[in-house]
């Protein structure tokens, strides 16, 4: 007779969105307690068996034509899901299709400006006719660099909050209409470390994705009730294009093929909040918690201010 693990592995060996070998050793291990056993029921094989499910999920990917979305969209690609891709650089949007084509994946792409709210959902619901409805989408499109208070730039600012919130916004306002239809989806944004407290010089980008993540902390309250899972991503710093030009000291810096396989993991586990490296989410924790006293000649001294 097969064992809970035995379950557990042969589903992981036959599931087309969890094939990795790291997965199937964490389901083994979860599945080996009855509680999640249940669980595993309710959440995977339940919905396998009302009408319509289709085994092939759909991702959906904003600002992934490089970086940390392009490698997202490498890895779901892997693991069997559908991948639609975003951004402005179609040289680079063609690239990605073209890697995850040539590894028997299946994906397609469409220019877009996350800021232009019309042409973004428009963008999507091509997508979305091309692979299928969106199963998840994760909101990734963004950037910011440092901005001492000497160089105050309402322009730039603003930019940084259409681009990193705006374009959040405009992503999920695109699908969320028709996952409350059907009852179920996630929906998945891309936050950062930076936004646990206003780390100057780069305030603004902590202000903007603070954003990110109080928006998407609300909207968790909201919609997983409705059988929507709500996932903010808090990356700290991990090798992409965006880091390639920083010339400030990354603690713990990250590659970016770790990064992508601990958000896949954390996205398909549906968790609430996928926070990496652990050292840098341990200590931004940590300072999180400190006094304001201690917080400030603290950031002063790391950033030389
Ligand atoms: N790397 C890190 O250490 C780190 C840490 C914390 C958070 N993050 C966040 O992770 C996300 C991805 O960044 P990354 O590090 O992978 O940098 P990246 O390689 O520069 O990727 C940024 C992506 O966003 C897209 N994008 C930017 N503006 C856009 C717009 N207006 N419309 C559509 N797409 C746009 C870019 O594509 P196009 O230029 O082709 O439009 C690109 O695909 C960002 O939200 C970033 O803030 C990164």
């Amino acid at each position: 007779m097969l064992g809970l693990s035995d379950i557990a592995h042969n589903y992981a060996q036959l599931c087309p969105t969890q094939p990795s070998n790291h997965q199937t050793g964490r389901y083994e291990s979860v599945f080996t307690k009855r509680g999640s056993c249940c669980a595993f029921v309710v959440w995977d094989v339940f919905p396998r068996l009302t009408p319509g499910y289709s085994a092939m999920q759909t991702v959906i990917i904003t600002g992934a034509s490089s970086g940390l979305g392009a490698g997202l969209a490498e890895e779901f690609a892997t693991r069997g899901y559908a991948v639609g891709i975003l951004a402005r650089r179609e040289a680079e949007l063609q690239a990605v299709v073209a890697r995850i084509e040539q590894a028997g994946g299946t994906a397609a792409y469409r220019v877009s400006d996350v800021t232009d709210k019309d042409g973004l959902a428009t963008a999507i619901t091509e997508l979305e006719a091309e692979l299928g409805v969106c199963d998840l989408l994760i909101a990734n499109a963004g950037g910011g660099h440092p901005m001492p208070a000497s160089a105050f730039d309402p322009d730039i600012i603003s930019r940084m909050m259409r681009v990193n919130f705006d374009g959040t916004v405009n992503a999920i306002a695109a699908v969320l209409p028709a996952m409350l239809e059907r009852g179920s989806g996630h929906i998945a944004a891309t936050s950062s470390l930076a936004s646990y407290r206003g780390l100057a010089p780069g305030g603004p980008y902590s202000a903007a994705k603070a954003a990110v993540s109080t928006l998407m902390e609300s909207l968790s309250v909201e919609l997983r009730p409705q059988g929507i899972a709500v996932t903010t991503i808090h990356p700290g710093f991990v090798r992409t294009p965006l880091t390639d030009t920083n010339d400030h000291p990354m603690p713990f810096l990250m590659d970016l093929d770790d990064a992508c396989l601990t958000m896949a993991d954390g996205l398909i586990g549906r968790r609430r909040e996928v926070n990496f490296p652990w050292t840098t989410a341990t200590l931004m924790r940590a300072v999180r918690q400190l006094p304001r006293w201690v917080f400030e000649p603290l950031l002063k001294r790391v950033a030389k201010l």
